[in-house]
């Protein structure tokens, strides 16, 4: 592939009025190119697990797996649309100085900035790659070469981000180490980390996740967002259809290391945990007919936002911790941090 084809690919994901059916090609397009210069080939049960890595702050999922994230095809064009524009904006906000990014967990492909790259001449960015596992580095080393960005400072890092600390400030830190409902995976410790390492006025990609969780009707829902495209969760609740049962947990980076330090220790488990909070269960007609769903909205960058359904990182998170439903029940509802990174639902 010429750096133009390349080219090529970028301005469509980048053109707002692109169809699905083109982004979903130039995506599909870039990861097979990817594949065949790197010889990961995208694979979301790779092997069941048997490359993942585990951390404490969370599981690190192995390169095969990370490389399938493209085909979570509109997170990934979200994402990129969020980067270009932040980086476009670090450039308004920092002038006169190559803008130093620090792409986190950029996985096999670097699929959130590598396309980017033909946006930008060289001096213009500072580069800096990370991720744990070495083979991804090693991919993302030859797809630069096979690209012809060599002219671009980029450096690969082997490490941890939730321990990782770089040399300067930087300007603008991608992450995007999550799953749905922040299970699982280590954005929570990532952020933490990171975002205190930014400049005054320095972006962090994603600017703000929340999760919310509600009764709604799972089955319904996804129904409707087969046929109308999107679901508006305002809509649904004024029309008493999904009935919130509160925001559970917010992640800003600029709070998140603060958060952290406030992080307790539950008395029986010892599990680390943050933001302990109780929820009731509201007086609701034909109460058991309904699902617990906890909602992922990602806010990647200012307009640039995955709301419900649209992704697999915002498809909702069936919750069986309160059945059977019961009304007026109270349950204590915190995020544990550790290895498993997960919501606890206890009953008080
Ligand atoms: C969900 S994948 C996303 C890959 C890529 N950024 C993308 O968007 O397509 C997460 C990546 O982060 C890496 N990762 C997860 N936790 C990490 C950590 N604590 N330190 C470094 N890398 C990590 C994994 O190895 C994997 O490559």
């Amino acid at each position: 592939m010429s750096a133009h084809q390349l080219a090529s690919i970028i301005n469509l994901i980048l053109n707002e009025s692109s169809s699905a059916e083109c982004l979903h090609d130039a995506l599909d397009q870039f990861a097979e190119i990817c594949s065949e210069v790197s010889g990961i080939v995208p694979d979301s049960s790779f092997d069941g697990w048997a490359e993942d890595t585990f951390l404490d702050s969370g599981m690190a999922i192995n390169p095969q797996a990370a490389a399938y994230c493209i085909k979570d095809y509109q997170r990934s064009v979200i994402f990129i649309r969020g980067v270009y524009a932040a980086i476009k904006s670090a450039q308004e906000r920092f002038e006169n100085t190559p803008i130093t990014i620090l792409y986190a967990g950029c996985g096999p492909f670097a699929t959130l900035l590598l396309p980017l790259l033909c946006k930008f001449k060289s001096g213009e960015l500072d580069i800096h790659l990370l991720d744990i596992h070495q083979q991804s580095l090693n991919s993302v080393k030859q797809l630069i070469t096979y690209f012809d960005f060599n002219h671009h400072t980029v450096k690969l890092l082997q490490g941890d981000a939730c321990k990782y600390q770089h040399s300067t400030t930087l300007h603008v830190i991608i992450a995007e180490t999550m799953q749905k409902s922040l299970e699982q995976e280590p954005q929570f410790a990532v952020t933490a980390n990171l975002a205190p390492q930014l400049v005054p006025q320095g972006i962090f990609i994603p600017q703000k996740i929340e999760v919310e969780l509600c009764l709604a009707h799972l089955e319904n829902e996804k129904e409707w967002f087969k046929l109308c495209g999107h679901i508006d969760s305002g809509e649904l609740i004024k029309a008493g259809k999904r009935h919130s049962l509160g925001t559970i947990f917010t992640l800003l980076p600029d709070q998140a290391s603060i958060q952290m330090s406030e992080a307790s220790r539950n008395k029986d488990t010892s599990a680390l945990e943050l933001g302990s909070q109780i929820v009731r269960i509201p007086s609701v007609d034909k109460l058991e007919s309904y699902d617990v769903l906890m909602f992922t909205r990602i806010q990647v960058f200012e307009q640039y936002h995955l709301k419900d359904y649209e992704a697999d990182l915002t498809l909702p998170h069936k919750c069986h911790d309160l059945s059977p439903l019961k009304c007026g029940a109270a349950y204590r509802v915190c995020y544990q941090l550790g290895n498993y990174p997960r919501f606890d639902l206890s009953e008080v």
